[in-house]
Parts: C-alpha cells; structure tokens; sequence
C-alpha cells in the first residue's frame, strides 16, 4: 500500500515537472554530481557535449520540413532501414522508409512511399517534452528492388492478409524494376501491411530539439544549428508492435538543411525515393574494444518515463565492468532523482548470429549501490521494507548506500546477483570518435535474463572518452540500469524500474 501511493507520488511530480520537496544537498547539477565519481576526461567530454550542445526543445514542434536519417537504422527484428521524412504546410507528409538486407544499409530490398496527414495533440505527460499526434494513412505503396524482395514479401502479404490482398500479385506476375504496388489504400478500403509488421504508430509521439554545433576551425563565426525530430519507439517483440503506442523515441532523424556535419549519408539519403533508394557505402565491421570509459552523447529517454545518462568502465584485462546511471525527472536532464552504480564480469564477445555486425555476451551484475537524489525516491527507499533494499529508514538525499546485502532493492526492481544476454556493436562516427551501442533493452520492461531474449536493435549510443585508456579487449558488458531480476515467478517478478513508472502510468491513465 505504502509502495504504490509513493509510486503514485513519484509519477505525479514527474507528471507535473515539480519536484514535491526541495531537499537541501539533493540539487546538484548534473556534472556536479559527476564529480564525485567521474574521471577528468569523462566530465571534459559530458561538459562539452553540454556546452556545446545548448539543446532547447521547440514547443509545439516545428515539422514542417524535410527529415532524414543520419545513418543506418536497426529495428527490432532485425530490421536495418533509412528513413528520409516530408512534412508539409497542410499537415500532409509523406515518408519514405528503405530497407535493406544488410546491416550496411548498402543492399536495398524495398522501399514503401507512406502518405497520409498528421494533427499534433496536446503535450505528453507520459513522457515529458514529447506531444502527442494524431495521424491517418492515406496511400502506401511499396517497391521491390529485387526478384527475391518481390517473391518473399508478396508471399508473405498472400499468406497473412486478406481475400483483398492477394490479388495485388497475381500468379505469374515477375518482378520489374520501379512497378509500385497499393498495399494501403484508405479510398478502396485496402490494408495489406500487417504482413510487413508495419505500423506507423512512430507519428503518435514526436519531439523536435534544437541545439547547436562547434564550427569547424575553418568556419567563419557564429555556430551551426541542428535540428533533431524524435518519433517514437517500435515494441521490441514482433507481435506487439501494430498496436503498441510508443513512450520512448527512436534514433531521431535530422533536418536536411540543419544537420551535423559532415553527414554524407544525410545527403544521400535526401536525394533518394522509392525509385532511387539510398545506398550507402560497404562499412566494415569494427572489433569490438570495450576496453575504457564510455559516456552518454545526450540526455536519454526510455519507455515510458525515465530520463538517464550513462557511464560505463570496461576493464579488459579481467573482464569486469562498472556503470553508473543517473537518472532525471526531466527531458533535458537537469532534475536528478537518483543513481545507480553496478558492477560486475562479462563473457567473451562472440560474433552475433541473428543481427549481423554484432556481438553477443552475457553479463552478470553482482554488486549495486544507489544514492536516491530527491525526496521522492528518498522517500521511497527509506519506507521500503525491511530487508528489500539496504538499510531499512536509514536513507538519506545524496547518500549512498550498498543493496548488494538486500539482493538488490525491490522498491526499484533490482534483484542480485543478475545475469543479462547482451548485443553490442562499435562504430566510428564522422569526428573518429568510437561509438558503442547497446541492445535495446525490452519493451515490455522486463529484463533479457534468456538466451531467447536478446536484444536484436539497440539504444543510443555511447561516446567513448577521450583520452580513454588503449587497452586491447574484445570483450564487453552492461547495460541500462543494475540488472532487474526475474525469479520465475511472474506475479512477483520485482518490477524494473522502468516497467515500474510506465506500469504505474498506464494504472493512472485507466483511472483517469
Ligand atoms: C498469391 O495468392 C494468389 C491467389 O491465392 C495466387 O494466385 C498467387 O500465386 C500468390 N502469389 C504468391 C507470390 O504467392
Ligand atoms: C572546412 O574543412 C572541412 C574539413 O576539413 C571541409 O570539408 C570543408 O569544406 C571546409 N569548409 C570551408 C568553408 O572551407
Ligand atoms: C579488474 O581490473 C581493473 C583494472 O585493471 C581493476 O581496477 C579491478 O579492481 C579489477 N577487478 C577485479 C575484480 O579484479
Ligand atoms: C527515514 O525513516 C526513518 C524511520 O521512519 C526516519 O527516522 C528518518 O527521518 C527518515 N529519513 C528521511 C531522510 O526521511
Ligand atoms: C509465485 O507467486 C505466487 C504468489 O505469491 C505463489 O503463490 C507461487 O507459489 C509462486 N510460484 C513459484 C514457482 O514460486
């Protein structure tokens, strides 16, 4: 009873955007609180990536415009695709989505043209700094870029949809280049996508951000402005996601005349249509060296209502990591609410078998602590109850303490010792900085505590430091937060935290 009303009290201040109680010492910027634990040339970087990037969020977003992806994109699946978005005057827009057999996002299998209309709503208080859309589809039409493209889709539409669809390829029809075919009609009331586990429902969440660039030495003055457009996430499990409505964001797409430069895959993805896909250069496949500090690039949203940053130490030589999470009330992440530190071993990588250009490890988390930072989760964690997460009474703003001898904290949906499957992929971004992804974590808000449950897609991310120690190792490790258990039991599976805020969320929206 106690944990669901400070629940309800830690969503409604987050809903709210205030903070219930100011607690002295509890008010610490987001660096400041850095301090305390981050190395010199891990805070040089997050502060540079917050000085330079003085990020505003345009409210009511401005979409008018053209949108593209700044790269290649991995969908749970795994689905690798770019996307190069239109949004007009009269709230019209038209989107192209192109997809790609290889993880390169060089080999083209087909392209959908998706038009429709778009009416923004009202603010979302899910999840904060993001409105909420209303959009219809009008026309969608699909291009095969190969026999083989044409042969497994147009079966696939056979099989699975209705008397109405069939007749789009009709027996002995080959495959030509550039023949486009109506798989959503609203006219003649025809939907044939469910085939392609194709929903839009992207359009229902957005957020457009503003920050600005460092010019180059050679630029004259001033600075460079970019501008970010975040749609909504697509549900990690296949079957859920025509209906799943996104709390979270993908990998945002940037405007065609505002982006970071250099961006060539940016400009040729803007050239593109479904005629021309883009294809984008061969990359090859970086090794994964997990080896050093790694930092969030931007403040980061989850589903459904948690704003993180991360930092993550590997330690090659022996295989152990450490990450620290410090969570936010606020899209920008200025509010901390509490951290949490985690550490532990991981497995050798080996190359990933489903989502090509990955790897696969497990990692087990076997130690935490956690400094709640306001008076909410302050609150929380001093009534939980005893035994269930540290000390019981005994916690303090901006004091930390060891759940470890709790087995985790069940007020936060930690359980120790945790085991994890992980997918993890490096790359180089265009200033030749390393970049480590993360798979994705579920949905769902469970944890993938199974083999089966490996992420196919991944989160944002990571910068590695610069400066960062040269140490070799292929290996890697964690993750979001300190590994949420899972016991088995379904009824009393802890409820991860994120699963915890978007749970208690939905409970309200059905009440409300
Ligand atoms: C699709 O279904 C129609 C009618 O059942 C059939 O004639 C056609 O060969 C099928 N096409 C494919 C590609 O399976
Ligand atoms: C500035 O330098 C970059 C890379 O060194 C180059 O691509 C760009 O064209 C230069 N810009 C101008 C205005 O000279
Ligand atoms: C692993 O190695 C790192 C750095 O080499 C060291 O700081 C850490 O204590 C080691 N951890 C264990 C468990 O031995
Ligand atoms: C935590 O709970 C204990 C026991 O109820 C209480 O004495 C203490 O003041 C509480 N601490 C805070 C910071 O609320
Ligand atoms: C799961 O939890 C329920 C509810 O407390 C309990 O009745 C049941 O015995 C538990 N099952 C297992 C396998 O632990």
């Amino acid at each position: 009873m106690d944990r669901a009303w400070c629940l309800l009290g830690l969503l409604l201040a987050y809903a709210s955007g205030k903070k219930l109680w100011e607690v002295p010492g509890a008010h610490t910027q987001p660096h400041n609180i850095g301090k305390l634990h981050w190395e010199p040339e891990c805070q040089y970087q997050l502060r540079h990536l917050q000085d330079s990037a003085r990020i505003s969020a345009l409210l009511p977003p401005r979409l008018e415009g053209h949108w593209v992806s700044t790269g290649c994109e991995v969908r749970p699946g795994p689905e690798f695709l770019t996307r190069s978005y239109l949004f007009y005057y009269n709230r019209l827009f038209k989107a192209y989505q192109f997809y790609y057999w290889d993880s390169s996002c060089h080999d083209p299998s087909h392209s959908l043209v998706i038009k429709g209309k778009l009416r923004l709503r009202q603010a979302s208080w899910i999840t904060r700094g993001a409105t909420e859309a209303d959009y219809q589809l009008h026309k969608i039409g699909i291009v095969f870029h190969s026999q083989r493209a044409m042969q497994e889709i147009s079966a696939r539409i056979n099989q699975t949809s209705g008397e109405g669809c069939s007749g789009l390829f009709p027996p002995g029809r080959s495959w030509a280049p550039g023949v486009l075919y109506e798989v959503l009609s609203a006219k003649e009331g025809r939907d044939c996508t469910a085939a392609l586990g194709f929903a839009m429902h992207e359009l229902s969440l957005v957020r457009v951000e503003k920050h600005y660039e460092p010019l180059l030495q050679n630029e004259s003055s001033g600075s460079r402005a970019v501008e970010e457009l975040y749609l909504g996430d697509i549900h990690t499990t296949w079957s859920e996601r025509l209906h799943y409505r996104p709390t979270g964001y993908q990998r945002p797409l940037q405007s065609a005349v505002h982006h970071v430069q250099p961006c060539p895959a940016c400009g040729i993805v803007y050239r593109s249509d479904e005629h021309h896909p883009p294809i984008l250069p061969n990359k090859a496949e970086l090794p994964l060296q997990l080896s050093g500090r790694w930092v969030s690039a931007h403040c980061e949203v989850r589903p459904a209502v948690l704003f993180l940053t991360r930092y993550f130490i590997f330690h090659g030589t022996n295989r152990t990591w450490e990450g620290y999470y410090y969570h936010y009330s606020d899209p920008l992440c200025k509010q901390p609410t509490f951290t949490i530190y985690a550490s532990g071993h991981y497995t050798k990588g080996v190359p990933a078998s489903k989502v090509r250009g990955g790897t696969e490890l497990a990692f087990k988390v076997t130690y935490a602590r956690v400094t709640p930072m306001d008076q909410v989760t302050l609150t929380m964690l001093n009534s939980s109850e005893p035994g269930t997460c540290g000390e019981a009474s005994s916690w303090s703003a901006g004091v930390e303490q060891d759940i470890t001898v709790t087995n985790g904290c069940l007020a936060l949906g930690i359980k120790l010792p945790h085991t994890e499957y992980e997918l993890f992929k490096m790359e180089q971004d265009m200033k030749d900085r390393s970049l480590l992804f993360i798979g994705e974590r579920p949905t769902d808000g469970s944890s993938p505590d199974r083999p089966e449950k490996r992420p196919t897609s991944y989160q944002a991310p990571l910068i590695q430091c610069a400066g960062a120690m040269g140490i070799f190792s292929k290996h890697s490790s964690p993750n979001y937060l300190a590994k949420e258990g899972n016991n088995g039991n379904e009824t009393l599976k802890p409820l991860p935290v994120a699963l915890l805020l978007s749970f208690t969320a939905m409970q309200l929206l059905r009440w409300a």
